[in-house]
């Protein structure tokens, strides 16, 4: 008896301070619906989410936009700075769908866009609805007539992003380009394993970047890492369907900023055309791709589980026959373990003008069939440490 009063005791005082903690707590509210959005899906409300933006980024507290339970229909949608509001949270609790006519966002670049604000918080269990397959059986005959297609576009510093899902993007879910300060946490994206240039998440041009606790299920690269990408974090990230996660393509321009300091770490993979890849066209280029940590890996069934590209060339279309310029090193392949679909778990296929250095393979298990795998090696240098499997080419 005495113990559990004591334990009601300590109950009512924590919520008294929690209680208190809330209400010095200040912080304007806006919700959608105060201006006009409607929950039925099918009445736009992209005027709406914007006057709520517009109110929230002119206020001079906190600011809260809230998007209560329901479907609300928003076409494309640009959020501007510089705010007032030192800082935005967006609770999304609905879903937001975007229009039937996929020529409406198709005709933009981008679905939603952040450009050049500082401080928002996108949280809540919402969900994003593209409605991108009647745009994918578009491009599937012949893609020239159609638009390519809306993703949700960041270019912005200080974002949070928390607990949402992208469902079937037309095309890229998350770009994150041009940003600083950028933390992604418990996202989910969603689109069919054949579905055409859906990538999940695409880094680039981009500062202290982490992407945590995310699931992936897609057509094209479930993580793709473009130029100027430095100091990025990706850790416990599930993957498949999809193409893996990708550091490129580089090399799609001669002058071209570098790829550093990026850790992947417990991963899984399944059923996806690659694992652990990085990707250049072969012809000249100043960029380069340099401290890459990847550790911890568990890969189910994966084409190419561990993979350098430097004669990258989809479809062997217009491939550019030349050299790759970009220079890779300094890149740690460690405890990583699973099953190869094909025969080569391991490929470095490096520049010959440019060979690939400081390639470090640890621990590395990967079979396939229950048969051992091989490796292939080309233009490249490094070490191997404890047991590999397959047994290195380096
Ligand atoms: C590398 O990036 C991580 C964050 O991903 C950061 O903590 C670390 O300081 C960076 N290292 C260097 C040498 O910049
Ligand atoms: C490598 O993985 C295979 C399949 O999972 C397993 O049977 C084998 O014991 C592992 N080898 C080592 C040395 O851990
Ligand atoms: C691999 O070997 C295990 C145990 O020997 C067996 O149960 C399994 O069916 C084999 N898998 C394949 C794909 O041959």
């Amino acid at each position: 008896m005495k113990l559990s009063g004591f334990n009601s005791l300590g109950f009512v005082l924590i919520v008294f301070v929690m209680l208190s903690a809330c209400s010095t707590f200040a912080m304007t509210e806006f919700n959608v619906l105060n201006f006009g959005a409607n929950l039925n899906g099918r009445t736009d409300s992209t005027n709406s989410f914007l006057k709520a933006w517009n109110a929230a980024c002119g206020t001079a507290d906190s600011t809260f936009i809230y998007v209560p339970k329901g479907r609300c229909l928003v076409g494309p949608l640009a959020f501007k700075g510089q705010c007032k509001s030192p800082q935005i949270i967006i609770r999304i609790d609905g879903t937001i769908v975007a229009p039937l006519d996929y020529g409406v966002l198709g005709k933009s670049d981008n679905w939603f866009s952040f450009e050049g604000v500082s401080g928002v918080s996108i949280i809540g269990r919402g969900i994003f609805d593209a409605k991108g397959p009647s745009l994918w059986a578009c491009k599937a005959p012949n893609s020239n007539s159609c638009p390519s297609g809306a993703r949700m576009f960041c270019k912005s510093n200080n974002i949070r992003i928390n607990g949402l899902t992208s469902l079937n993007s037309q095309m890229f879910h998350i770009v994150i380009n041009g940003c600083q300060n950028v933390h992604l946490r418990g996202v989910k994206i969603v689109a069919a394993g054949n579905s055409p240039n859906t990538d999940g998440i695409h880094v680039q041009l981009s500062r202290n970047v982490e992407i945590l606790s995310t699931f992936i299920k897609t057509g094209d690269d479930c993580i793709s890492i473009g130029p100027g990408t430095e100091n990025l974090w990706i850790e416990q990230v599930t993957c498949g369907p999809g193409h893996g996660i990708s550091i490129g393509s580089l090399a799609k321009d001669l002058k071209e900023e570098g790829v550093q300091n990026v850790t992947v770490k417990n991963t899984i993979f399944s059923n996806t055309q690659n694992g652990l890849r990085i990707k250049s066209w072969a012809r000249p280029s100043s960029g380069y791709v340099q401290g890459v940590r990847f550790i911890g890996s568990v890969m189910t069934n994966i084409q190419n589980p561990i993979v350098i590209d430097q004669n990258y060339c989809p479809r062997n279309e217009n491939c550019p026959g030349q050299v790759s310029g970009i220079k890779i090193k300094d890149i740690v392949y460690e405890d990583i373990r699973g099953t190869s679909s094909t025969p080569i778990a391991i490929e470095f296929d490096c520049s010959s003008k440019n060979p690939c250095t400081g390639i470090r393979l640890q621990n590395v298990n990967l079979t396939y069939l229950n048969k051992t795998t091989q490796s292939f090696c080309s233009n490249v240098v490094g070490k191997v440490f404890d047991l590999v499997r397959p047994n290195s080419c380096l």
